[in-house]
């Protein structure tokens, strides 16, 4: 039997040695011990001298086995051990054996170790931390809530987890807390995706007597202290970030979170081309025609990818058609019956032959979604998103509110400022689509960081947006509308989302990463915990206790 075993914790690995005198004994005992079994030694630690092992960390030393104890035996086969590429379910199920891989135990401690920072960037500028309730009032406009029902005294009621603190902050600065902060807990029962989960943490702050700037100047600071020093040769920081206007990501990269690691952007197709493109249009009005050259992309341009595209892209309602142009197959152009020569295009453009230019034809505000999701997707076959580094943007002057089936909804929420210039406008309800609002996210390598807003102070204010454009029920709000009545300062504040924030950094800013890998017991796409199985049916006797009854199927159509 071997000599030596290696010893591993949460800090690493060593080689322990079995010593001549108590070699038989201290055989015996470990002859068939498992992998992962727990032991207790002491021993004396021993320079190994010539048989130095220099490939790892603490290859100068050994332990040489003076007592050894076996405190927990493992079984033969450890669920995830044995299976490298174990299901995600099974994953999850066993997230605690997951924990034991270097790679996660370095990933939450960066996570602590980024909390920790930010908490002290905070406490050091007089900024005081204070829990808001998780049992909470529901806000109306936003995500979807999750209801907590309440029992005796309270039947037929319900509380609603938090979607973020706001309005809470809100009512802190009413209160006189000129400076708040909290790690919060968030819930929002909204689809899971890599960079969403229904349960999240913001780093939520919030300030009286501020403005957009000097929340985005503290913003930047924070980040510069929290950054891991692991990730110092990414100089991020020897400027201000970035700044562009909603109105140009939009038009330049077909989104609000534009991944700026990507070199293209969208133009408008020579008139020739957009002429061309127009003839087979019916809706005339409101019509665009625009590209982008995606260099490099044009081997991986197949037929079999491009309906993969096609695919994704028909779910959005909005899409509209779109070809790609390769100019030594001239594929995009073979179905048409003109006298438009590519040429012009590959000279005016310098198109080179591994080239693809993108373009998109039909009602504008869906042509520049369409070629905004094919700018990742094109992306994604150089591996553009994947790269490592760090492309900070603010994005800025967002409109205040959108229409959507001719209703106003708030691209941020109700409780935002718009800037001053367009008060007047709001109250008059003119031109509502224009006003801009005082919002201001910010985005990391196309993934939305966190958002903020100056807010509306003035009670009538607020409930204008409220009742007159949103056309919300506003009862719920009663007390808040009343809180900023009483000579409420003005303030504004943000949310930076710390998992994607975590995600990212963990990952050297690959965006091929999900939130999921940051948290320490992530629920899966459909909002299921594996290892606790929840969600769960209820313990027995609690339905009642909240006048609740479970209907199913037949009869769930009956109550309708
Ligand atoms: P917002 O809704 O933009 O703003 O949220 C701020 C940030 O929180 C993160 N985030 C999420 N992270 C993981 N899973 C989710 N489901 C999820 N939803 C949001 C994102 C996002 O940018 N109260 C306002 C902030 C303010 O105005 O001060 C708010 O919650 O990173």
């Amino acid at each position: 039997m071997n000599r030596f075993l290696v010893l591993r914790d949460a800090y690493g690995s060593v080689q322990a040695i079995l010593p001549d005198s108590k070699r038989h004994q201290f055989e015996e005992m470990i002859k068939s011990l498992n992998y992962e079994s727990v032991l207790r030694i002491r021993g004396v630690v021993r320079n190994r001298g010539k048989a130095r092992n220099p490939k790892i960390k603490t290859g100068d030393i050994e332990l040489e086995i003076d007592d050894l104890e076996v405190i927990n035996e493992a079984p033969p086969v450890l669920p995830l051990l044995s299976d490298q590429n174990a299901l995600e379910q099974t994953k999850l199920k066993y997230r605690y054996l997951e924990f034991r891989s270097e790679d996660m135990q370095q990933k939450f401690r960066l996570r602590a170790q980024v909390t920790s920072r930010l908490r002290h960037f905070f406490e050091k500028l007089g900024f005081v931390e204070i829990e808001t309730p998780t049992l909470s009032q529901w806000t109306p406009g936003g995500a979807a809530e999750f209801l907590v029902p309440a029992a005796k005294p309270n039947l037929g009621r319900f509380y609603t987890l938090p979607q973020s603190p706001q309005l809470y902050k809100q009512l802190l600065m009413c209160g006189g807390i000129d400076r708040y902060f909290q790690i919060a807990r968030c819930y929002r029962d909204e689809a899971t995706k890599s960079d969403r989960q229904p349960e999240f943490t913001q780093v939520d702050f919030e300030l009286s007597f501020t403005s957009k700037e000097k929340v985005m100047h503290l913003v930047e600071e924070l980040i510069k202290t929290a950054w891991p020093e692991s990730l110092n040769e990414y100089e991020i920081f020897s400027s201000p970030f970035q700044r562009m206007k909603y109105e140009q990501a939009m038009n330049d990269y077909g989104t609000d979170k534009p991944d700026l690691r990507i070199p293209w952007k969208f133009e408008n197709c020579p008139e020739k081309m957009a002429s061309v493109l127009k003839t087979g249009v019916e809706e005339k009005e409101n019509f665009s025609a625009r590209m982008f050259i995606a260099k490099g992309t044009g081997r991986h341009c197949t037929e079999e990818q491009m309906s993969v595209w096609k695919k994704l892209i028909e779910i959005n309602p909005h899409a509209q058609p779109f070809d790609i142009f390769i100019p030594p197959n001239q594929t995009g152009f073979n179905n048409w019956d003109s006298d438009f020569d590519t040429n012009e295009l590959v000279t005016k453009y310098d198109i080179g032959p591994d080239d693809a230019v993108v373009f998109c034809w039909g009602e504008t505000d869906g042509v520049q979604r369409t070629l905004g999701f094919l700018r990742n997707y094109l992306a994604d076959t150089i591996d553009l998103r994947k790269k490592s580094g760090f492309k900070f943007v603010w994005i800025v002057d967002f409109p205040f509110f959108e229409k959507k089936q001719g209703n106003f909804e708030c691209l941020h929420h109700p409780f935002t400022a718009p800037i001053k210039e367009d008060e007047i406008r709001l109250w008059k309800m003119e031109g509502l689509e224009n006003i801009i609002a005082q919002h201001y996210d910010l985005v990391l390598n196309g993934i939305e960081l966190g958002g903020g807003t100056i807010r509306i102070h003035d009670p009538k204010l607020q409930r204008h947006v409220f009742e007159k454009v949103l056309k919300l029920p506003t009862k719920h709000l009663e007390p808040f509308f009343e809180a900023l009545s009483y000579g409420a300062p003005p303030h504004g504040g943000f949310a930076l989302g710390l998992d994607r924030f975590i995600a990212l950094l963990s990952q050297q800013g690959n965006v091929h990463t999900s939130i999921r890998d940051v948290i320490a017991f992530p629920k899966t796409k459909d909002g299921k915990c594996f290892l606790m199985n929840t969600p769960n049916e209820a313990p027995p006797g609690t339905l009642e206790r909240y006048g609740l009854q479970i209907v199913k199927g037949d009869e769930k159509q009956n109550l309708v």
